[in-house]
């Protein structure tokens, strides 16, 4: 669960980040396959980018996941999580590679939002981010 300082600036934010996820997911995957070409024809499928189906699933996942996190702050949605598990499991994915990807979409956050993303902002979905990664990793582990 997410921790008392970062609930209420998760509430706060929840309304400006959902209504440009799908940018951020945009900007993110293209700022990602610059640095990384490498994942796009080794891990990605081309097709599921091309007519945006990846960028809605990832944002959508994101922003389901937060809003469950502020709705019922003693709960753990894991149920939310197990199908992308599966999915990355089925694509032999690394836990490292969860690095590479939240270097690039907090980046994609800071392009989209600019100076909306205070330090206080960006520690909270930090911590969003890394509950998210953490349980994605741990559900994988055991797969
Ligand atoms: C918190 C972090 C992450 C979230 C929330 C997330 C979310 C998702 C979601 C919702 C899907 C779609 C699943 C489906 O088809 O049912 C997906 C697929 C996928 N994810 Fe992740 N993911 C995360 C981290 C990563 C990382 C670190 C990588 C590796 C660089 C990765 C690579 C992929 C790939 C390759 C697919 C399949 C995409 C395709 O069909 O082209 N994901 N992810």
């Amino acid at each position: 669960m997410l921790s008392d300082t970062s609930l209420p600036v998760i509430r706060a934010t929840l309304p400006v980040v959902g209504e440009n996820i799908q940018e951020i997911a945009k900007r993110f995957y293209q700022h990602m396959f610059d640095a990384r070409p490498d994942l796009l024809d080794g891990l990605f499928n081309r097709g599921n980018q091309a007519d945006g189906r990846q960028q809605q699933a990832l944002a959508g996942s994101i922003a389901a996941f937060a809003r469950y996190l502020v709705e019922k702050p003693d709960q753990l949605p894991d149920h939310l999580l197990s199908r992308v598990a599966h999915k990355h499991v089925s694509l032999g994915l690394s836990p490292d590679q969860y690095e590479i990807v939240h270097e690039h979409l907090f980046w994609a956050i800071v392009d989209v939002l600019g100076e909306a993303v205070t330090p206080e902002v960006a520690a909270a979905w930090d911590e969003v981010y890394w509950l998210m990664g953490n349980m994605l990793i741990n559900q994988e582990r055991g797969l």
